[in-house]
Parts: structure tokens; C-alpha cells; sequence
């Protein structure tokens, strides 16, 4: 049943510390899908710095069978969903209190708590599942020594796993067996995990630098071992690189990854027991993409960084969860980097976190439920898990190192560590720290203010403006910092804008540069520091009237809005010393082309939807051309160049938005790209076959993406000219490609450009990998992402649901279906007929009885419905409407519904 929570907001201005202390925990568990009983002993004492009050436990779906106090039976009674304990024994000293409870695992669709996939037991306890397991101080701040006993039937159940080290394990009576875990570190319960099935170990050994060694799991089911390598290696490396870059080792004898194919989200960083979807350990080179291998790495490395960032120091309360989050996410992000032998791949993995953050972050931190770094309130803190908290919590500490650099911030990161390690600590505490270990520092000298990032919402805007006097050659360039509104916070102050700037003359030689009251200039590019609402730089003795290049390397999570000529922005896309600002000329480039066509009232044929105006003029085409055949840049990085702006990105850039409009326009953009430059992608493609062993290293990957978009565009130009020749050799690609990745992008190219060669493709590529669960999930995803041709996607997406292989219960196969559709294809979701919003409440809806968290997730693909024209406005409302009028309705769904109708 759905229970329907109360829709209260939590306000971190209300935290109290906690009444009581629970310093260890006797878990034991009798393991049965239909009925766990949970015994849970636990010592407490009262925390003597608060005033008196009851007991009061977090519990959920739970059977609750026996209470006890010091061995003795007490009097409690149940309030909502806490049980409350008000006769415990005065004064400071420990007791012992002893819960009974059982719980259903094999009825827990909301995978929160204890919960069974595929046979095989499995924990999530962030952030509040932990209570769905037995009744507990559920909150970080909280944190005890485990001791865990698992019992369960010996054939079903032969591995049991749980925090820590394994100190005892025995047979019982009936078949039963038994293991004792004992976590050496104190943790708050959302890290606490259990496992327990059928599952098999690649294991590996290693020696840390202390000369200590490790034991390392990656444990998957039987036929799943041969694509545990990648996850292996990248475990390995990720130990050696917190060691080598912050000095900081495995803690443990023993670490653990688990793999699940039913899960919420990507990986869960519990003590020295990692669980994770299995998007995230299994991969071969015949199953998997670079993109996969890519992702892996990073989740793998994200979530065993947390090994310190979030397990020995973590949050004193939810509000703070972006102190692990984009701490582990910055952690994540610099360890891609540092893998990356060549300095073009690094800039290759710095754009494609800007552009997540750009294409997902940017409308969050705009629209409905934009919330700042550290949140104020919130109704169901599972919503907070959100690309704020993370890509841009991640930015927040980047800055933080470009304002006291590398090596300062691995010495703020020392101290932090010195003064926290073992506690729950808070945002500021960790900024403190960062400026404390560095008081010469801008930050140091700037900490209040660099601190609105976390306190204020919305996407700050820079405005930039230069003027040049040849006679006195000088160069004057204003900037200027404002805020738009977001909900709640009407008035915004200014932030601490760190901007990394060159000059560039017309012809793409590097200006040196000189403020008028240095005595020397300098080469190259310099930090600027942005903090008042509006600054003025005068450069002197500038000799060529100068292009600016703001904010290399991205250097703060802002909108840069400034007046480029084209012919400026032709000069960065080709001379920029930045490869961050080379790419960005480029999308400026594109994006002012697309906004121009969309705004004008050419080219649309109203019948069709389709587009048959030339947008691109011959200085952007040729400017693509040679990126594209240039004798230096690498592909990944041409590949990223040459790839438009997504629909998304284009829409946040219009005030109203006809998505149908960006839909045609951008589709129009990407043919003519492909006719212009037919030539040059031929070439393209023939120059970046790899035809050795398979490797998913950043070079080779970027050659078959490159590769990749090259043939989708050769298709797309087939399709205009009737051509079939590229179409022949994409299906032949498809049939004798030697790895994922390349045969996912004949095939993509193929369904892309429409061609009829796509059906037996697809019917193949089903056939070949009905066995691969992940595999599938590519194959539902590509045909609900699939490029809408007079609103076919649809009924694809109906057809889809009714094949026997998908399941809306299973999180990965539910989003490779209606997420691909609803969140990922707007130019098939949002139909002039209003189908694909009636699509999505009824699958909101039906998500919501089974899997809050996932529903509440599909219910945020309408938080940018205000933007949209009409009649798609209105029908997407109405859309919203109807879920939130909906009898039952988690308080996920719920507050996700009702923040997009208030906004
Ligand atoms: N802490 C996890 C991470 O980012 C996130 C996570 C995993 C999570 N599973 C979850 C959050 C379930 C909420 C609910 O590494
Ligand atoms: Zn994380």
C-alpha cells in the first residue's frame, strides 16, 4: 500500500543536535524474502548537551515484535512512523535497548531499505532506507560502531557480505549458515550494507605505499565475471591516485564492490562495501561503449573516494550532503583528468562536464526547483540528489582550488581531515578549512562573500563589455554580475567570480597582458576576481584592438553573455590557446545561428514540421571544415566541436520556447552539416578506423566518436540525396564491427537518418544480445531517443512497453524507455496534440505506486513547462495537474508536482 507521507518541510535552521547517542549496534539478521527478522541491540546514552526528551526512533513498513530496556520489557508507543520511548533510565549512563522486527524484502518495489533483486539480497540505506530496515536514529549526524550477523539458507544464499571485516562464519542447523562482520570505522546507518546470494568474486590484491596489503572484490553474478576487469583496474587506479594527489589510503583490509541490476541511482559509496548498478562494473568491449567504459571509471572512482569524503568525514545533516557530494564529485572529475596522459584529452574532460552541467544544471538552477548548493528546506530529501548538489557543488570546490591552487587545496584538504575525521561536519566547516590552510589566499580574504555560493540559487550572468582606443591603446573591459530571482529568493547579492582571461588579437597571436598600474606585462592568461556587482580592467600598451578569451577552462558556473563579432568568434574557434574557449566559440557559433532561425519566420513547411531553409552560411561551414580536417586537434576534441548544441541547451537560450520549432531548426542545422561537408566527413570516417585490440583509452575513443558522428552524418546525407551507399556500409559497419561502440554507432546512425535499413538492424541487434540485460536497455533507448519524423515516436514508445523484455519495475529498463522519451527526445515528447505529456502523467502515475524516487525523477521532465508556447503550455500544465491530482501520491512525486505548478 502507498502510504502517503505528511508533505511537512524540513528547515535546516531547525537542526538540533541529536537527544540521544547510539554508540554501537548488534545487528542480526534472519535472511527470507518474504519474512527478515531483524534483531537490533543496540547502547545508548542520552547526550547530556540537550535538555531531556523522549526517544523517539525512525521507522518505516515495518512489523514491529518486541522492545526491550536493559533486558526488559518497557512501555512505548508508536507516533506516525517513529515508535517513542519516554520511561528510559535517567542520568548520563549507557542502556541497552533490544528491537524485534521483520520486514518483506520481496515486496520492496521502492528499493529503499532491504530489498531483493534476482534472488540475491541487497541494501540502499541513503539517505533515509536505513529505517525501512530496523527502528534507528535515522540521521547522519548519529554514528556507531557495527557489529552485523547474517543468517540465511546455505545453497540459496552462499555469500553473505556486510560492512567491514568478516571475523566469524559457520554452518547452522537446516541448511543455514552464518557470518559475523565488524565494521572497524563509526558510521552513520545510511552507509550501513548488507548482501547476500549467489554471486562470484574477481578478486585482486594489491600493496599500498604504506606497504599494508589489500584485498579487492568485485563481486557480480556467475556468467557476469569476465566483464568485472574494467571495474577492477579502475578500483586500483583510483587507490593509487587519492594516495598519490591527497595522501590518503585505503583504510581498510578488505573493499568491496557488489553489483545489482535493480537499482535507484548509479552507485552507493557504503563502508568498504560499494553497491552499484550494474550500468557501472560490467562492461566488455563487446557489450559495452567508450561512453560506458568512461562512466564506469568515474562511478567507480566517485564512490571509493567517498571513502573519505563522505564516510570518515560526513554530513551533519541532509543539507549538507553536497559536502560529500561535490566534493567526491570535484574528486571524480580531477582523477578523469589526471588519467589522461595527453593534455587536449583533460580539456576533452573538462567540456563534457560543462556541458553537463550547462545542458542539465543551468534549467535546473532556472526553473521550478532551483535550490542553492546547500538547500534551505526540503519536503523529501531524496529530491535533493540532484545535478546542483552535484555538478554544480563540484564547481563551488573548483573554485575554491583556483582560488588557492593545487597545492593549496591539497593542503586545505589535509587540515580538513586533521580537524574532522571520525565527525559529521557541515559546508562551512569544510571551506573554513580550505581558507584556514591558505590565509595569504583570496579565499581566505574573500570567505564570507565565496560562501553565497552555497546559500544562494540561480545561475549568476556576467555581463562583458570592452572598448579599445587605438590612440592610446588601451583596452577598458567591464564586467558586470547579476542574478535572476529564483523561488524564494527574490534579491541576490553578489558572488566571488574567479575569471580566467586572455587577449587575443584579430589574428590569433596571444596579447601579453597589463593592468595600468603593473610596471611589467604578463604572457599568457591571468585569474581575475570578480566581487562587486560591476568591475573595471584597463589594460595598457595593448598594440591590436583585442578579442577577449573569459573564462578558460570554464573557470566559474556562470552565463557569459557578450557581444561577439562573428569574425571574433571565428578567431577563437581557430587560435585560442584555450581549448575550453575554442569549443565554446564554436557552440556560440551554432547557437546564434540556430536562435536566428528560430526566431525568424523562414523556411518551415507547416504540414511536415520539417525545415528546408540554409541556416549555415559558408564562413561557419568552412570554419567547421577545418576543425574537422585540421592536421592538429585530436578527434575527441573535433568530434565535441562538431556536435550542435543539444535541443535543450538551444531552448534555455529563448525566452518561449516552440520545441517543435528548435526541433526543425536543429535537424535542418545538422543535414546541411552533413551535405556542406560530405566530403570531409568521408574522409573522416576513413581516417579514424582503428582496426587493432580494442582499448577504451581517450585516444582511440575520440577516434571512434568521431568516427561515429562522421557516419551519421554520412547517412543523413543519404538520406537527402537517396544515396545508399553509406547506408550499405553503415549496416555493414553494424554487422562486423569489433566492438560496442562501433556498432552502436552504425546502428545509431542507421535508425537516426531514418533508413529502412534500421528494421533488420535493430531485429539483429536484438537477437545477438537478448541475453544482455544492458545491452537491451541500449537497444529500447536508442528507439525512444530516435530523431521524431512526423510524431512516429509515440507509438515506437507504446510498442515498446508492451514487449515482453520490459519491465517498468526495473529502474534501468523503466528509464531506457520513458526517460529516453520523455527527458532525452523533446523534439518527440512535446507533440502539438499533447500525447506525450498524457503519456507521461499516466506513467508518473504508475511509476509512483511502485518507485517514488524513480517517479519523482520522470515528474521533473515538465519543470520547464512556463517556458514553453503555446498550445504546449497549457497542455503540459494541465499534464501536471492531473498527477497532482492524483488520490495517492508519494511526498517525492508530490513535491515535485506541486514546486512546478507553484513556480
Ligand atoms: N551517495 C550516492 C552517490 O552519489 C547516491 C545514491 C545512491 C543515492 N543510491 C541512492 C541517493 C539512493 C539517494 C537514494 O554516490
Ligand atoms: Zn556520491
Amino acid at each position: 500500500m502507498q502510504r502517503e507521507g505528511p508533505a511537512t518541510a524540513i528547515h535546516r535552521a531547525d537542526y538540533a543536535p541529536p537527544a540521544y547517542w547510539i554508540d554501537t549496534v548488534d545487528l542480526a539478521f534472519d535472511l527470507d524474502p518474504a519474512k527478515t527478522r531483524v534483531l537490533n541491540r543496540m547502547r545508548l546514552r542520552r547526550n547530556t548537551d540537550v535538555a531531556a526528551q523522549p526517544l523517539r526512533l525512525d521507522g518505516e513498513e515495518l512489523n514491529l515484535a518486541r522492545v526491550l530496556v536493559n533486558g526488559q520489557g518497557t512501555s512505548f508507543r508508536i507516533d506516525g512512523e517513529q515508535l517513542v520511548l519516554e520511561n528510559l533510565p535517567e542520568g548520563p549512563d549507557a542502556f541497552d535497548l533490544e528491537i524485534f522486527t521483520t520486514c518483506c524484502p520481496a515486496k520492496n518495489t521502492k528499493l529503499m531499505g532491504l530489498f531483493v533483486s534476482q534472488d540475491t539480497f541487497f541494501t540502499q540505506c541513503e539517505a533515509e532506507g536505513f529505517r525501512r530496515i530496523t527502528y534507528f536514529l535515522d540521521r547522519p549526524d548519529v554514528m556507531a560502531s557495527y557489529t552485523v550477523t547474517l543468517r540465511a539458507d546455505r545453497a540459496q544464499y552462499p555469500v553473505l557480505l556486510s560492512n567491514g571485516n568478516l571475523v566469524e562464519e559457520g554452518s547452522l542447523a537446516d541448511g543455514r549458515h552464518f557470518a559475523r562482520w565488524v565494521d572497524p570505522f563509526k558510521k552513520p546507518c545510511y552507509l550501513f550494507a548488507l548482501v547476500a546470494g549467489k554471486l562470484v568474486a574477481r578478486e585482486q590484491r594489491i600493496r599500498a605505499r604504506s606497504g599494508k596489503e589489500h584485498l579487492l572484490q568485485v563481486f557480480v553474478r556467475r556468467g557476469d565475471l569476465d566483464k568485472t576487469e574494467h571495474a577492477m583496474n579502475s578500483l586500483v587506479h583510483s587507490i593509487a591516485w587519492d594516495e598519490a594527489r591527497f595522501g590518503l589510503p585505503l583504510d581498510l583490509e578488505r573493499f568491496m564492490i557488489v553489483a545489482t541490476s535493480d537499482f535507484n541511482m548509479g552507485a552507493m559509496e557504503n563502508k568498504g562495501l560499494n553497491i552499484f548498478n550494474t550500468k557501472y562494473v560490467l562492461a566488455s568491449p563487446a557489450t559495452a561503449t567508450d561512453v560506458d567504459f568512461a562512466n564506469i571509471e568515474s562511478v567507480v572512482g566517485h564512490e571509493y573516494f567517498h571513502n573519505w569524503t563522505g564516510d570518515r568525514v560526513t554530513c551533519r545533516d541532509w543539507f549538507q550532503l553536497s559536502l560529500k557530494e561535490g566534493l567526491t564529485v570535484f574528486r571524480d572529475q580531477e582523477f578523469s583528468q589526471d588519467l589522461c596522459a595527453d593534455p587536449s584529452a583533460r580539456a576533452v574532460k573538462r567540456i563534457e562536464d560543462v556541458r553537463v552541467l550547462r545542458t542539465a544544471q543551468f534549467p535546473e538552477d532556472a526553473g521550478p526547483m532551483a535550490h542553492p548548493v546547500r538547500p534551505d528546506s526540503y519536503i523529501e530529501i531524496s529530491n535533493f540528489y540532484t545535478v546542483t548538489i552535484y555538478e554544480k557543488g563540484a564547481e563551488v570546490v573548483r573554485m575554491m582550488q583556483t582560488l588557492v591552487g593545487r597545492d593549496g587545496f591539497a593542503k586545505g584538504m589535509t587540515l580538513y581531515f586533521e580537524r574532522h575525521d571520525g565527525q559529521a561536519v557541515t559546508c562551512d566547516d569544510f571551506a573554513q578549512a580550505i581558507a584556514d590552510a591558505n590565509p595569504q589566499s583570496e579565499l581566505a580574504r574573500l570567505l564570507p562573500q565565496f560562501k553565497r555560493w552555497y546559500s544562494q540559487a540561480g545561475t549568476p550572468r556576467v555581463k562583458a563589455e570592452g572598448r579599445y582606443d587605438a590612440d592610446a591603446r588601451t583596452y577598458t573591459l567591464t564586467l558586470s554580475q547579476s542574478c535572476p530571482p529564483t523561488p524564494g529568493q527574490p534579491d541576490k547579492q553578489p558572488v566571488v567570480i574567479p575569471v580566467q582571461l586572455g587577449l587575443l588579437a584579430h589574428d590569433g597571436r596571444a596579447l601579453p597582458l597589463q593592468l595600468a598600474h603593473w610596471t611589467q606585462p604578463e604572457a599568457g592568461s591571468r585569474l581575475f576576481v570578480l566581487t562587486e556587482a560591476s568591475e573595471t580592467f584597463q589594460f595598457v600598451n595593448v598594440d591590436a584592438a583585442p578579442v577577449p578569451s573569459l573564462l578558460r577552462g570554464f573557470s566559474a558556473p556562470v552565463i557569459l553573455d557578450i557581444d561577439y563579432a562573428d569574425a571574433e568568434l571565428l578567431a577563437l574557434l581557430a587560435h585560442d590557446s584555450d581549448p575550453f574557449n575554442r569549443w565554446e566559440a564554436g557552440q556560440r557559433l551554432s547557437l546564434r545561428r540556430a536562435i536566428n532561425s528560430i526566431a525568424g519566420s523562414q523556411g518551415e513547411t507547416p504540414a511536415t514540421g520539417t525545415f528546408d531553409a540554409e541556416i549555415l552560411d559558408a564562413a561557419y561551414i568552412e570554419a567547421m571544415r577545418s576543425v574537422l580536417r585540421h592536421p592538429a586537434l585530436d578527434a575527441a576534441f573535433k568530434e565535441l566541436v562538431l556536435t550542435l548544441p543539444s535541443e535543450g541547451y538551444i531552448a534555455e537560450q529563448l525566452d518561449v520556447v516552440d520545441p517543435q520549432r528548435v526541433h526543425a531548426v536543429r535537424e535542418a542545422m545538422r543535414a546541411q552539416l552533413a551535405t556542406a561537408l560530405q566530403a570531409d566527413w568521408a574522409w573522416a570516417w576513413e581516417q579514424h578506423q582503428d582496426n587493432g585490440a580494442y582499448t577504451p583509452d581517450p585516444l582511440s575513443s575520440g577516434r571512434r566518436a568521431l568516427a561515429g558522428l562522421a557516419l551519421s552524418q554520412l547517412c543523413l546525407a543519404a538520406r537527402a540525396s537517396g544515396d545508399t551507399v553509406w547506408p550499405g556500409k553503415a549496416y555493414q559497419r553494424f554487422k562486423d564491427a569489433g566492438n560496442m561502440t562501433d556498432r552502436a554507432n552504425a546502428l545509431q546512425a542507421l535508425v537516426g537518418s531514418g533508413h529502412a535499413l534500421a528494421q533488420p538492424a535493430l531485429e539483429r541487434f536484438h537477437a545477438l544480445f537478448k541475453d544482455e540485460a544492458l545491452v537491451l536497455d541500449k537497444w529500447f533507448s536508442l528507439q525512444a531517443g530516435a530523431p521524431d519524423r512526423g510524431g512516429d515516436i509515440l507509438p515506437t514508445v507504446k510498442k515498446l512497453m508492451a514487449h515482453p523484455d520490459f519491465s517498468l519495475k526495473n529502474p534501468n529498463r523503466a528509464r531506457s524507455v520513458i526517460f529516453s522519451f520523455c527527458s532525452a527526445n523533446p523534439g518527440a515528447f512535446h507533440r502539438a496534440d499533447g500525447a506525450g505529456y498524457a503519456f507521461w502523467a499516466e506513467q508518473v502515475k504508475a511509476l509512483d505506486a511502485l518507485n517514488p524516487q524513480v517517479a519523482a525523477r520522470l515528474a521533473r521532465a515538465l519543470d520547464r513547462w512556463s517556458k514553453l508556447a503555446e498550445p504546449y503550455r497549457q497542455q503540459a500544465r494541465d499534464a501536471i495537474a492531473r498527477v497532482a491530482a492524483a488520490s495517492t501520491l508519494s511526498k517525492d512525486t508530490r513535491e515535485v508536482v506541486d514546486r512546478a505548478l507553484a513556480g
